[in-house]
């Protein structure tokens, strides 16, 4: 069925937190990719994960992946199953030790890296800012993290509260930092040396849920302890094939790494959320205390905008004026309320200026 312009304009004004909006030519791509993989004439969800076809794109989703994101060659890259939550399990399952692992608890989904922590062994909470209702981010290098910790665990930017980290912590020299990185990979240009371990579910600005990215130093890889299916190793030795791998995640993958890398690559990303997220910030701010973001200032998201508005009314009035516009996705998560744009790498400019100009009107219309 032909595409009607009024679904384009509605997916160009999609702020889902993920899934979430794809870029336009990635769109294209994986259609065709469905239908026949790179000129094999087989649809790309009909095609055997040990076949020669998957192989190429295995190696090339690889390869893209270490150049997108400049990875040590001391590293292993993984494609797994089960979101970024699996990884909440699987990191303790294989990493707890005698010393407690470490946490900076800033939102909703570190809580929950913490609870499943708890299963393994004993946690450290480093640093806890539910009080604050996770609208600060502490000062990376106040941080007191033991020597003896068996993994310090971050989140570098927190979907829900909408607060990233600046400059992400780092660890003791023996401790290995593993960080979700779900809601922002692709978007800041990272630094391998404070990083032993990234992980980021990809159904933000890597394509598909239920598929995962792992990227992991090789010496802690080696210090895998869990039992198969669960152990990192396994899944390395075996290239990411110890079952039945996410093909059709990885085939998108392959395509959103494309499209970064034909885009300027993960730095032009970095700028271009920079903008947007100052564009709507100031817009939020420009209206003088009607709207109210959720994030303290030097803790904001790029890539997640979180506002309350005076009363309730007012949010739903903004969500039915937004929706008029084909603005969606807009409501804010459950556990915090208000409002939340996500504004991933696939973000449409035109569409941001739109909800700009929206957000500033608002106070006039809401008189
Ligand atoms: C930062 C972060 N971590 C983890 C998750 C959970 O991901 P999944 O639903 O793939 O398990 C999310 C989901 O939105 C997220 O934003």
């Amino acid at each position: 069925m032909p595409m009607m312009a009024s679904q384009m304009e509605r997916s160009a004004g999609n702020y889902s937190a993920g899934p979430s909006r794809l870029p336009d030519p990635v769109r294209s791509m994986v259609a065709e990719d469905v239908l026949d993989l790179d000129g094999s004439g087989i649809g790309c969800l009909e095609h055997s994960h040990r076949g020669e076809v998957f192989d190429q794109v295995l190696s090339q989703t690889e390869s893209l992946t270490r150049s997108v994101f400049n990875v040590p060659s001391e590293y292993s890259v993984l494609f797994l199953q089960g979101g970024a939550t699996q990884q909440f399990g699987l990191i303790p399952m294989n990493f707890a030790g005698t010393g407690a692992s470490s946490h900076t608890n800033t939102g909703v989904w570190t809580t929950k890296a913490i609870r499943a922590a708890e299963q393994f062994g004993p946690t450290t909470i480093v640093f806890d800012g539910a009080e604050d209702q996770f609208r600060s981010l502490p000062n990376p290098t106040n941080l007191e993290i033991s020597e003896e910790a068996s993994f310090l665990h971050t989140c570098a930017n927190n979907t829900v509260m909408g607060t990233q980290w600046t400059n992400l912590p780092s660890s003791p020299k023996d401790v290995p930092h593993i960080c979700d990185m779900s809601s922002e990979i692709g978007s800041r240009v990272l630094n391998w040396d404070t990083l032993d371990m990234l992980y980021a579910g990809c159904q933000k600005n890597l394509g598909v849920a239920g598929t995962v990215l792992v990227v992991i130093k090789n010496n802690l890889l080696a210090r895998s302890q869990a039992p198969t299916p669960f152990n990192y190793q396994e899944h390395a030795a075996a290239g990411s094939r110890l079952n039945t791998p996410p093909t059709f995640g990885i085939v998108v993958l392959r395509r959103m790494l494309e499209w970064i890398q034909e885009h300027g690559g993960v730095q032009s990303m970095a700028l271009r959320a920079q903008q947007r997220a100052q564009l709507l910030y100031e817009a939020i701010e420009s209206t003088q205390g009607f709207w109210q973001p959720h994030a303290s200032t030097e803790s904001r998201s790029v890539m997640n905008i979180t506002w309350h508005g005076p009363t309730p009314e007012a949010e739903s009035q903004f969500l039915s004026r937004a929706d008029a516009l084909g603005l969606s996705g807009l409501k804010g998560h459950r556990s915090v309320g208000g409002l939340r744009a996500s504004v991933y790498n696939a973000a449409d400019e035109s569409a941001c200026e739109k909800l700009a100009e929206l957000i500033q009107s608002s106070p006039r219309f809401s008189k």
